[in-house]
């Protein structure tokens, strides 16, 4: 999620969870591709399984930031079609791709060329401004089927691009789940991924008897722990140990003291982790003291030892 997610966020949720699929946040072709920003592609190893997402809408620009994706071992390159800023909307990205499937089908066709084995995906929504889901949403995934991409993860909700800021489009636009489970019903080879309003791991496993996956954007980002400690065991299957958040707090410990050590500052890490004790007691302790502190010079992971509930320190 731009502005908000980071590798120092996906570091922080893969100790909650070994197996969940972690996504970066949207990075333009153009950045990388004339921009140079390579350093947008940088992660730790720890991330894997990672998926690096793209915005873009020139073939050609798609495929050379594809190829830079897979030399550096991302599992995943997603194309984003959902996005509805107008910073994005300004060098065609995004939400407005919608209305493009054709050329959807040339950047996808392109950026499969260039990824080898490594899949390409692709992020949508069900439709834009006036555009009927209905009629748009099969008619998009029929595209993309036909030009080889067999892995979709759709917001079940249209972006208006017109009089809705970015924020606005991630709730006001109604949620139609009915419509994407459909979707799946009707495409059983497909790997069909629900997003949008899902808040709970509960509410996942509920879209999981239906669908293949599904992703999980602010309410992991604020509640990582609700919604990453447990997954490993209830969507895996995989019986690893559930961190308690104090384990999961200390796990971060060395990560931390190396970022630190290396010149960088204790909050662009600990800024992830202020929702680890999310309707627990000393939660708001916690954030206060990793808030007021963090940015100062010389904070070290001590300030997380201070921060923790007391039961815990
Ligand atoms: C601050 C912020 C930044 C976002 N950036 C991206 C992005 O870079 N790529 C993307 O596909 N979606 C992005 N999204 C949208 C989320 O991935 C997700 O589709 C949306 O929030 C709905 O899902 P949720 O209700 O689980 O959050 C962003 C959302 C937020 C709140």
């Amino acid at each position: 999620m731009m502005d908000w997610t980071d590798r120092h966020c996906r570091y922080f949720h893969r100790v909650l969870s070994r197996h969940t699929l972690l996504y970066t946040e949207m990075v333009t072709a153009p950045a990388l591709v004339r921009g140079g920003a390579l350093h947008l592609l940088d992660y730790s190893p720890e991330e894997h399984p990672v998926a690096l997402q793209l915005g873009g809408s020139d073939p050609g620009e798609l495929a050379e930031a594809t190829r830079m994706a897979v030399d550096r071992g991302y599992d995943e390159v997603n194309l984003n079609v959902g996005c509805p800023s107008d910073r994005v909307q300004s060098g065609t990205f995004g939400a407005i791709l919608m209305k493009s499937p054709d050329l959807v089908a040339a950047c996808v066709e392109a950026m499969q060329s260039a990824a080898g084995d490594v899949p390409v995906t692709v992020k949508c929504r069900i439709g834009v401004d006036d555009q009927d889901p209905h009629v748009v949403l099969p008619d998009f995934i029929a595209r993309l089927k036909a030009a080889g991409i067999t892995r979709i993860q759709i917001h079940a909700r249209k972006a208006w691009l017109q009089g809705l800021s970015p924020k606005e489009n991630r709730d006001i636009p109604p949620l139609d789940y009915d419509l994407v489970h459909r979707m799946k019903a009707a495409h059983p080879d497909l790997h069909l991924s629900i997003n949008g309003g899902i808040a709970t791991l509960d509410a996942a496993m509920d879209h999981l008897k239906v669908m293949d996956g599904v992703m999980v954007g602010r309410a992991a980002y604020h509640q990582p722990y609700d919604i990453l400690a447990d997954a490993d065991r209830r969507v895996y299957s995989v019986d690893n140990p559930v961190l308690t958040r104090e384990d999961a707090v200390f796990a971060m410990e060395d990560y931390i003291g190396a970022h630190v050590a290396a010149g960088g500052k204790l909050a662009q890490v600990t800024r992830h982790m202020l929702g680890i004790f999310a309707g627990q007691p000393g939660a708001r302790r916690w954030k206060r003291i990793l808030s007021d502190g963090g940015h100062r010079d010389g904070a070290s992971f001590d300030l997380l030892r201070e921060a923790l509930p007391p039961r815990a320190a």
